[in-house]
């Protein structure tokens, strides 16, 4: 990773947020080099003292404007991030500004800076990204909050999704925050946002899954899968999960009631049968998954991410078009965050019925080699960036 200077030139108006507190610092400055500079009252040297203290007061308003943050300014290389000094975001009346202590990545913030698959630039700009900050889950302080905010002040600790979390401050909406667990540092609490939603989603949402039903969870010691074992357990499912070879004590010690190693065993040639089948890696084939599914079994497709071009659109839309002519459901789903499920994980996570597991924790500058942990598909748990 590079750390170099800001390619965009850093312009903030006076006038944003932060704005009375930057006039104020911007004349206390002034005054102690005038006091400093003007003793001998020289036309001269008072000229000096209202430069000097001009330049001083802009670098203390720059200094105040400006955060540290990763950033890329095309799509390429996960190598190709940079540590720069840019300016802070301006919130909108709905938003809150948060500084940053711990951000949470998972595999989209991977597609948000390789630019792949495709269609994800229809979010994150077409040939370029509109705001080359990856993250999205935080944990953190909120810093300001918009004119509408009403659920959050400065001070509280928060936890959520919010926009360009790699860097010291961040955006986020009001709707997709919530007030970090007490029990949880704020490296456990960026652990939890979009993994944990995700698995939630997926098992109470998409799959219906009801108490004494059979769930199999195929990537079940990644970000998704940690969290849907620990959520599936306490719906009352019998779980089953898959692995590869080191992570089978992990995955048990989670509350897994059973647990394939991948290597050893393929699970669709297994006796067992499934109410429903959370799959995070998309390495079987339809009618494989199926030989393994109750009749009315739902196989719920989570990754769809493995191939490319016509061939990743075919994997991503074969099972919707087939799903009416088969007496089994397949399924895709969009997790959307929302306040009311983080305050009920919020809820699990006090109560001890749920733990986030962050397997992996870098500093900010270190951020290329998380992402590239993410990217290989086999990290542990949750991977955090922390940001002092
Ligand atoms: N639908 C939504 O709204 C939504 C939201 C969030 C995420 N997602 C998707 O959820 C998927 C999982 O995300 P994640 O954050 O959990 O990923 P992750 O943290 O990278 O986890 C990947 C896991 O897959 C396991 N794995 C790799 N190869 C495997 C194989 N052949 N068989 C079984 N397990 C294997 C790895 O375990 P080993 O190291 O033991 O191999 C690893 O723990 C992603 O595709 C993501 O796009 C969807």
């Amino acid at each position: 990773m590079l750390i170099g200077k800001s390619k965009r030139s850093v312009k903030h108006s006076l006038f944003c947020e932060g704005s009375p507190l930057l006039l104020i610092s911007f004349r206390a400055a002034g005054h102690r080099q005038l006091s400093i500079l003007t003793r001998d009252s020289n036309a001269m040297y008072k000229c000096l003292a209202y430069s000097v203290s001009l330049i001083y007061g802009i670098v203390e308003v720059f200094k105040m404007s400006s955060m540290k943050a990763v950033i890329h300014y095309d799509y390429g290389s996960l190598d190709e991030l940079q540590i720069e000094s840019i300016e802070r975001p301006v919130i909108k009346d709905t938003e809150v500004s948060v500084r940053v202590h711990a951000a949470g990545l998972h595999v989209a913030d991977c597609f948000g800076v390789k630019g792949s698959p495709f269609p994800m630039r229809l979010v994150s700009g077409l040939l370029k990204p509109k705001y080359g900050v990856p993250g999205f889950d935080l944990a953190g302080e909120v810093h300001a909050v918009g004119f509408k905010v009403t659920r959050f002040k400065v001070g509280d600790a928060v936890f959520g999704i919010g926009k360009g979390t790699c860097a010291e401050f961040a955006s986020a909406s009001e709707e997709t925050l919530a007030h970090k667990p007490d029990t949880l540092s704020y490296e456990e609490a960026a652990a939890v946002p979009t993994a944990a939603l995700a698995a939630l989603h997926a098992l109470r949402d998409a799959g219906k899954l009801r108490p004494g039903q059979r769930v199999l969870i195929n990537g079940a010691s990644g970000g998704v899968g940690s969290f849907a074992i620990q959520i599936a357990k306490n719906m009352g499912a019998y779980v089953t999960g898959v692995c590869g070879r080191s992570n089978i004590e992990f995955v048990r010690n989670l509350g897994a009631d059973f647990v394939i190693d991948y290597r050893q065993e393929d699970f669709t040639q297994r006796h067992e049968r499934y109410n429903l089948i959370l799959d995070n890696v998309e390495n079987r084939s339809l009618a494989d998954c199926r030989r393994v599914l109750t009749a009315n079994g739902t196989l719920l497709l989570n990754s769809g991410t493995g191939a490319r071009g016509f061939p990743f659109l075919v994997r991503l839309l074969k099972p919707l078009l087939l799903s009416p002519f088969v007496r089994h459901n397949f399924r895709r789903y969009l997790s959307t965050p929302n306040q009311a499920d983080l305050n009920l994980l919020k809820g699990l996570l006090e109560t001890g019925k749920l733990a986030p597991i962050v397997g992996h924790v870098y500093s900010l500058d270190e951020t290329s080699a998380a992402l590239r942990l993410i990217d290989s598909g086999h990290a542990r748990g949750k991977v955090v960036v922390t940001i002092p």
